[in-house]
């Protein structure tokens, strides 16, 4: 691990020299800490062309932070850094990867949680991008870092659009039948439930919804989808409720998709 900001430079500088790395523009912002193994990943993520800047930080959240960050042809990109690697973490994740079909052969004791969820949530926005839902259309992973398009405020370059928690809908009525709509593509086309749906995780740019944070979603085979699933639904309906939405019944969406799948 790096502590200090000279560490980090000097590490900095070797990589440098190691992987010729010309461009002294990834890091805008020098301070920031990251390890070893994620500047490493940032670096191969330069060398591949997928970054070439950097810039600061848009969010930060429990275990993950997102950078505001550019592609060499200039495009807006969303770079989410996962850094905690507890045992809390690991206890908590768990529950989501095991009995996940895709992740059969992830072992008792494996060592890397931090990479594995990375990887989960790169795998997972694919499916659901392929299958058409709106979600954040995913570039590239390595390690602990995922790329993705950048979901902006229309009115500031660099920030993120408002989350459904925060947002100022004009019609609720329609973005709550869009956000039904997510949940029945997700399940019956990309054959996922979120598994952390709710305002938090939903962000708004102007009439269009944007599903993120998808390291949760498992596979519909999961033992636990159906419980998962319900609990997406419920926090959706009472999220509409609550602004006054004629939501009606979420179990009759919960059993209806339970019984076509
Ligand atoms: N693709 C994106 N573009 C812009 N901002 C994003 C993007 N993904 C996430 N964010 C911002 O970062 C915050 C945290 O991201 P999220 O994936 O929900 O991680 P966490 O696990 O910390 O909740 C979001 O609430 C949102 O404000
Ligand atoms: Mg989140």
């Amino acid at each position: 691990m790096i502590h200090d900001v000279e560490d980090i430079e000097a590490k900095v500088t070797r990589i440098k020299e190691e992987k010729k790395v010309k461009d002294s523009q990834l890091f805008e912002v020098v301070e920031e800490v990251f390890d070893f193994k994620t500047l490493m990943a940032l670096y191969a993520l330069l060398n591949r062309g997928v970054i070439s800047r950097m810039y600061g930080v848009v969010a930060t959240g429990k275990e993950a932070r997102i950078y505001w960050a550019q592609t060499p042809e200039g495009e807006d990109i969303a770079v989410k850094i996962f850094l905690v690697q507890t045992a809390e973490f690991r206890r908590n994740r768990l529950m989501y990867i095991r009995g996940d079909p895709r992740f059969r052969k992830v072992k008792k004791g494996f060592r890397n949680i931090i990479d594995l969820w990375c990887t989960k949530e790169f795998i997972n926005l694919k499916r659901a991008y392929k299958a058409g839902v709106r979600v954040p259309r995913p570039y590239a992973k390595n390690y602990n870092v995922l790329v993705m398009e950048f979901i902006g405020d229309p009115e500031e370059r660099g920030k993120p659009a408002p989350l459904l928690k925060e947002a100022d809908l004009e019609n609720p009525e329609e973005a709550f039948n869009i956000l039904k709509g997510f949940i029945e593509k997700l399940y019956l086309d990309a054959g996922l439930v979120h598994g952390d749906l709710s305002e938090y995780n939903v962000m708004v740019r102007g009439n269009e919804l944007v599903l993120i944070d998808f390291g949760s979603a498992v596979d519909i085979r999961h033992p636990l989808a159906a419980d998962f699933l319900r609990r997406d639904i419920y926090n959706v309906y009472k999220f509409f409720q609550k602004l006054g939405v004629e939501a009606g019944s979420p179990e009759e969406l919960y059993l209806k998709l339970t019984s076509t799948a």
